[in-house]
């Protein structure tokens, strides 16, 4: 009997010191993964808010050039402002950097592109350039009013469009809110002010600009939904840049003119090609590369394609884009056909196009020229 007391005594120690043990090892468990936890949050909250935030970029003798009399803020004001941004001013991203808004303290708002840095701040060469592109206005075209020469990123002022990017108010809302706001008359003026505001940059502006990189969300919409061409002549200028590169690999699929991805030589017509292909966007309400399409092995002017060959080609129309009106429609598919032709030669000018439009939208509008004194 002894010997069995003996023995449950052992056994009960022994059971004791196994359940200290257990709980010591998930104590020391939970203690490591409160300091994992404890750690992420630290990251988020101060880390990457830190490595977001651009008071690093305009610290240390940054200063901003204004292209226009009418941006009328002083360089240490707008750094005053620019040291304000972070995260929870992000309006967008996409393959040149990030997208801020910038709220001045007189209530105008800007839109504040920063550049993922790849080479050395902005040298000579990008100021010129920019100089350029600061000085082309025009009713249809996103004003670059001026830049933060910062040592560490590029930081580019742009005019703020409250409607955001045509890309989102077609792809991205739901089906009611998209009916309501893009209906037939709306989507052609959108198809309209891109139009001319592209015309201006090929044939009207000196120099003469190649856009490069036209596609839906490269057209933002103001308050009267009314539309302007953005990101001109910023492919060519970050051409040789990584940012470059990522935006041809994300953005481009389906706008790109057959030969211009064969040989990577940008002219007038690969910029009539993607706006071709804009159109059709526009009209269908697809991506060019939506998967109905990449299933079935085609992009969105294969689709066309197929269906002019079964003169089925109305089917394109968006079902919920309302107030349709079929003769309209024949005259912009013909248009949009002639666009997107694999031959560069039988696609039409901007100007051409532009013509053909606006026999199509009643509203022809007395001066199209962007007149800085109503700003
Ligand atoms: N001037 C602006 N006003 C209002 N919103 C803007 C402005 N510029 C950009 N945005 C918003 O930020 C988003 C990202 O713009 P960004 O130009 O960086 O990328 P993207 O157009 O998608 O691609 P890419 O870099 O090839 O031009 C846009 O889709 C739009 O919603
Ligand atoms: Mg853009």
């Amino acid at each position: 009997m002894k010997g069995n007391d003996a023995g449950t005594k052992r056994s009960g120690k022994y059971s004791a010191r196994l359940l200290i043990s257990a709980l010591a090892t998930v104590g020391a468990l939970l203690l490591v993964a409160l300091m994992c936890f404890w750690g992420c949050f630290l990251y988020k909250k101060f880390g990457k808010t830190d490595s977001q935030s651009l008071a690093v970029d305009v610290g240390g003798g940054a200063s901003v050039v204004m292209f226009h009399a009418d941006f009328h803020y002083s360089s240490k004001d707008v750094i005053k402002k620019l040291e304000t941004l972070n995260d929870e001013h992000i309006i967008g991203s996409g393959g040149f950097g990030t997208v801020y808004k910038l709220a001045m303290d007189d209530g105008n708002v800007f839109a504040l592109k920063r550049i993922v840095k790849t080479n050395e701040g902005l040298d000579r060469f990008f100021e010129r350039e920019l100089e350029i592109l600061g000085s082309i206005k025009h009713r249809y075209l996103v004003n670059l009013r001026g830049y933060c020469n910062s040592p560490s990123s590029k930081l580019l002022i742009y005019d703020y469009l409250p409607g955001g990017s045509l890309d989102d108010a077609l792809h991205e809302f739901g089906i009611a809110e998209k009916a309501e706001q893009l209906d037939w008359d709306a989507r052609l003026n959108i198809l309209m002010g891109a139009a001319k505001g592209l015309a201006y940059l090929h044939h009207d502006c000196s120099p003469r600009i190649i856009h490069r990189d036209i596609k839906s969300s490269n057209i933002l919409l103001d308050g009267n939904l009314e539309a302007r061409v953005s990101d001109f002549g910023l492919a060519k200028l970050l051409e040789d840049e990584e940012s470059h590169i990522t935006t041809i690999v994300a953005g481009t699929f389906g706008y790109l003119a057959p030969e211009y991805m064969q040989s990577g030589r940008a002219t007038e017509r690969t910029d009539v090609f993607s706006f071709g292909v804009l159109m059709l966007e526009v009209l269908s309400g697809k991506r060019p590369t939506d998967s109905s399409f990449i299933e079935k092995g085609l992009n969105i002017v294969g689709w066309l394609n197929f269906l002019v060959a079964e003169n089925r080609q109305r089917e394109i129309v968006d079902p919920h884009c309302e107030g349709m009106r079929e003769e309209s429609l024949d005259t912009l598919l013909a248009i949009a056909i002639q666009c997107v032709s694999s031959n560069p030669e039988d696609r039409p000018t901007m100007h051409r196009v532009v013509q053909v439009l606006e026999s199509e939208v009643m509203t022809p509008c007395p001066s199209d020229f962007y007149d800085s004194s109503s700003d």
